[in-house]
C-alpha cells in the first residue's frame, strides 16, 4: 500500500533510492554517534579546561596584593589568550547572564561562589564573562573556540560535501545503465506500432544486451511470418486474377445467354475480393509520408462521393496539416465511409484538435455495434454477419487495413457510439 503510493515508479527513481538510502542513513547513523560521544566528550574537556583557567584568576586577584596585579594578569592574559579587564562594581549585569555554554557554567558555578554572566558578544565570535568581585567587576573576553570545537562542523561539511559529489557521480552512471533499457523499451513500442527503428542496437549491461538481443530476433521472427502470409495471399491473389480475366472474356463472348448475367455478377464480386486482399497484402509499404492539409484532403473524399449521389457530408474543421501517406490514408477513408453507408445508410465527417492530436471523426445512422464486438471487427476476416454473405459486404478486411495504415501513421482508431446512436469510428494523428 504505502510502498505502491510513495516509492518511485521508474527503475532509476528506484535504483537512486536503493542507492541514496543506505547512505543516508549511515551517515545519520555516524553523525549521531560522532555528536553523542565526541562532541560531547570534547566540550567536556574544553568547558573544564577554561572554567579553571578562570577560577584561577578569580582566587588570585582575591588573594595577591594590589602591586602584583598587573603582572598576574599579563601573565595570564598571555598564557590564555584571554584579555582581563577590571571594572567598576556597577559593570556587573545580571541581565546579560545566558544559558551559553551550559557545562562551562556548571563547572564556573562549582568552583567558586561569586556571580557571574556569560554571554557571546561580537557577532557570536568572542565569550564574554562577567565576575562580579568584592570591589570591582572581572571583564573576561576570549573568542568561541576556546569552547566550540569548530572541527566538528567541518567534519558535518565535509561529510556532506563529500557524499553529495559521489552521489552525483553514482547518479550519472546510473542514468548511462538505464538509458539502454529506456531504448530498448521504445523499440518495443515501435515495433509494436509498425514503425520500424532499423538503428537499434544491443547495449548496455549483459543482461540488457541479452534482452535486447532476444527483442531483435523476436522481431525479425515477426517479420518474416508476416511477410510470408502477405506474400501468399498477393501470390493467391495475382494468380487468380489471370483465370478471372479469361472468364470475364469468355462470359462476354457468351453474351446474354441463360445464366450468364449470374455468372458475371460472380465473376465481378470476386474481383472485388481479390481487390481487397491485395489492398491488405500490399500494406501501405513504399509510400513516403508527406505534409498534407487534412481538411483539403477530406472535403476532396467527400465531394467525391457526393458526385455519385452518396449520403456522405463534411461537418467542416480547422487547418491541420499532418504527415500522411496519402494514397494509403485514402483507402482508410474509402473503407470507413464504405462501412458507414453500407451499415449505417449515411455519414457525417468532422475534423477537430485536441492537444497533441487531431482528429477525423466518422459518423453514420445505423445500428453501431455492440460494445463487446468492437475489438473482433479489427481482426482480419472477421465480420460481424456470420453468414459471409459477399452481398451484405466486402471481405472482412476494411477495418483491419485501417487500423494498420493508422498505426504506422503513429496515431490510433477507436469505435464509439455517434449522437445518432450509430457508429462513431474515430481516428486519432498526432500533429
Ligand atoms: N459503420 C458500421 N456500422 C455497423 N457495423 C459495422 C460498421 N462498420 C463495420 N461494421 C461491422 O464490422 C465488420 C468488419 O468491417 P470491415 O472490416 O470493414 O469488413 P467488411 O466491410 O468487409 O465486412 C463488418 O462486417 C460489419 O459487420
Ligand atoms: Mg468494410
Amino acid at each position: 500500500m504505502i510502498g505502491k503510493t510513495f516509492l518511485p515508479k521508474s527503475l532509476f527513481g528506484r535504483a537512486l533510492l536503493i542507492l541514496i538510502l543506505p547512505t543516508v542513513l549511515t551517515q545519520l547513523l555516524m553523525a549521531y554517534i560522532f555528536f553523542d560521544r565526541h562532541w560531547d566528550n570534547v566540550t567536556r574537556h574544553l568547558s573544564e579546561a577554561f572554567a579553571g583557567d578562570v577560577a584561577l584568576i578569580i582566587d588570585q586577584l582575591k588573594t595577591i596584593p594590589e602591586s602584583h596585579r598587573a603582572k598576574l594578569i599579563k601573565d595570564f592574559e598571555e598564557d590564555t589568550s584571554t584579555s582581563v579587564n577590571l571594572d567598576p562594581p556597577e559593570a556587573f549585569k545580571p541581565e546579560y547572564a545566558t544559558h551559553e555554554f551550559p557545562e562551562f557554567q556548571e563547572f564556573l558555578r562549582h568552583n567558586g561562589g561569586e556571580k557571574f554572566t556569560v554571554r557571546k558578544i561580537d557577532n557570536n565570535t568572542t565569550i564574554e564573562i562577567r565576575v562580579q568581585l568584592p570591589k570591582e567587576t572581572l571583564r573576561l573576553e576570549t573568542t568561541v573556540k576556546r569552547l566550540e570545537s569548530r572541527t566538528t562542523v567541518i567534519f558535518i561539511w565535509w561529510m556532506i560535501g563529500a557524499t553529495s559529489v559521489f552521489l552525483l557521480v553514482a547518479v550519472i552512471f546510473l542514468r548511462n545503465q538505464i538509458r539502454p533499457i529506456r531504448r530498448l523499451a521504445e523499440a518495443a513500442d515501435n515495433f509494436g506500432r509498425g514503425v520500424d527503428m532499423p538503428d537499434f542496437r544491443p547495449s548496455g549491461a549483459n543482461e540488457v544486451r541479452r534482452a535486447a538481443r532476444a527483442f531483435i530476433v523476436m522481431r525479425e521472427r515477426i517479420k518474416r511470418q508476416i511477410r510470408t502470409r502477405t506474400d501468399m495471399l498477393s501470390g493467391i491473389s495475382h494468380d487468380l486474377r489471370t483465370p478471372l480475366t479469361r472468364m470475364k472474356l469468355q462470359l462476354a463472348m457468351l453474351g446474354e445467354k441463360e445464366g450468364a448475367s449470374e455468372l458475371r455478377a460472380d465473376v465481378q464480386q470476386m474481383e472485388h475480393m481479390i481487390g481487397e486482399y491485395l489492398d491488405f497484402a500490399r500494406g501501405e509499404g513504399g509510400e513516403e509520408a508527406v505534409r498534407t492539409p487534412l481538411r483539403d484532403l477530406l472535403e476532396d473524399v467527400v465531394r467525391d462521393y457526393q458526385r455519385l449521389n452518396s449520403k456522405v457530408t463534411f461537418a467542416g474543421g480547422e487547418m491541420i496539416f499532418t504527415s500522411l501517406r496519402v494514397s494509403a490514408f485514402r483507402r482508410v477513408l474509402h473503407n470507413l465511409i464504405d462501412n458507414a453507408l453500407r451499415y449505417g445508410k449515411s455519414c457525417t465527417l468532422t475534423l477537430r484538435r485536441t492537444v497533441n492530436y487531431c482528429e477525423i471523426l466518422i459518423d453514420d445512422e445505423g445500428p453501431g455495434i455492440p460494445e463487446d464486438k468492437r475489438e473482433d471487427v479489427f481482426k482480419p476476416f472477421n465480420r460481424l454477419d456470420p453468414s459471409r454473405n459477399i452481398k451484405t459486404g466486402g471481405v472482412g478486411l476494411g477495418l483491419t487495413i485501417a487500423r494498420d495504415v493508422v498505426l504506422a501513421h503513429g496515431g490510433a482508431i477507436s469505435l464509439e457510439t455517434s449522437p445518432s446512436n450509430g457508429l462513431r469510428v474515430i481516428i486519432r494523428l498526432p500533429l
